[in-house]
């Protein structure tokens, strides 16, 4: 598998006129794209909460679904995305399919590409893996990377940027934003602390034990702290991460219970923050390792929140990738912080 470095991954996310071909990673893009797809997601919102939730977008459009790794809330949120946007979207069971029979990655895309698809949606353990696919599908197809190894999440960062944006407003410049946890395998971290620096965040904060720390992580324009304490005090949205224990070959943690004693995020060590914080999750949440249940399910929480807004996000950066954003309805601007930031949608 190609391993590219994230610089090269960004020249081929965008076509000729400067727009959004492929969404491989948020490294290297403008916070004029960034911003692009928050304000279509943005437009999309509404979609979500009507009785007929569709518009016919991308009518027409194929896209397929290629999981090489678990998933619940990208998979289905992609899926929910297209149906939306009124395209046909297949889903592979790579369990079933005959890459158990040895078939190559590239043999199974060539054959899916012969089905006159639009898009892939790939998600695989290797990272450089979606970068690998841009560059050999035809021209005509996107390809929306759905996280690859510990490389970049760039839908779930910006769904993440969403979620912010309708709790604290549009300007980053005046938050501080923590980071905790696993950020050595976390894909989702990387992704998000570019899209925040792309952002302009006034201080982005990174708090894990060091050995849970990526080696560039002093280059990628973040402050640095080993004490959740510390690290949280006046934050204005804390995220926290999972422990990816499947990525983890070596001795990195004493235990879980240990881990949880150092970085475990309580109602009473959250009180550091500020007092308006929200707390968010990625997820899958291991519930007693990184967080305890009543912060997750407290009023601080707005982790079910962004599984919601993944689906706008994501209708947002298929319409955007396949160029057919142009008739879309009228965009609303950003907005404004929401009064009641804990509020959970159904
Ligand atoms: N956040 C996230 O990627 O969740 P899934 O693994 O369930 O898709």
């Amino acid at each position: 598998m190609v391993n590219k470095a994230s610089n090269q991954t960004a020249n081929i996310q965008l076509d000729n006129n400067g727009q959004l071909k492929h969404f491989l990673t948020t490294e290297g893009l403008s916070s004029e794209i960034l911003t692009q797809i928050l304000d279509t997601a943005e437009s999309f919102a509404n979609i979500n909460d009507q009785r007929v939730k569709k518009v016919p977008l991308l009518r027409g459009k194929t896209i397929v679904n290629l999981f090489f790794e678990a998933s619940t809330r990208t998979r289905t949120t992609f899926e929910l995305a297209a149906k939306r946007l009124s395209a046909d979207i297949l889903n592979i069971n790579i369990s079933t399919s005959s890459t158990s029979k040895g078939e190559t990655l590239l043999d199974t895309l060539q054959n899916i590409q012969a089905m006159q698809c639009d898009m892939f949606v790939v998600r695989h353990s290797d990272s450089g893996a979606a970068y690998f696919i841009a560059s050999h599908v035809a021209p005509n197809i996107s390809v929306i990377n759905a996280g690859d190894g510990s490389h970049a999440h760039p839908t779930q960062a910006m769904l993440d940027m969403f979620t912010i944006r309708r709790n604290k407003g549009a300007d980053f410049s005046r938050l501080r934003i923590a980071i905790v946890g696993d950020i050595l395998h976390s894909r989702v971290a990387r992704s998000q602390i570019h899209a925040l620096n792309i952002l302009n965040t006034g201080e982005v904060r990174v708090i894990a034990p060091r050995t849970l720390l990526p080696v560039d992580i002093e280059d990628m324009g973040v402050n640095i702290y080993n004490r959740l304490e510390t690290g949280i005090k006046d934050a204005d949205v804390v995220i926290m991460l999972r422990l990816q224990k499947e990525r983890m070959q070596g001795a990195f943690l004493p235990s879980e219970q240990e881990y949880y004693r150092l970085y475990g995020l309580t109602s009473s060590r959250l009180k550091a923050a500020r007092k308006d914080v929200i707390v968010m999750h990625p997820g899958p949440i291991n519930r007693g390792v990184e967080i305890d249940s009543s912060v997750a399910d407290g009023s601080h929480s707005v982790i079910l929140n962004q599984v919601s807004y993944g689906i706008s996000v994501r209708m947002a950066v298929m319409t955007m990738t396949l160029g057919s954003n142009q008739i879309l309805p009228e965009q609303p601007h950003a907005q404004s912080p929401a009064s009641n930031h804990g509020t959970r949608q159904s």
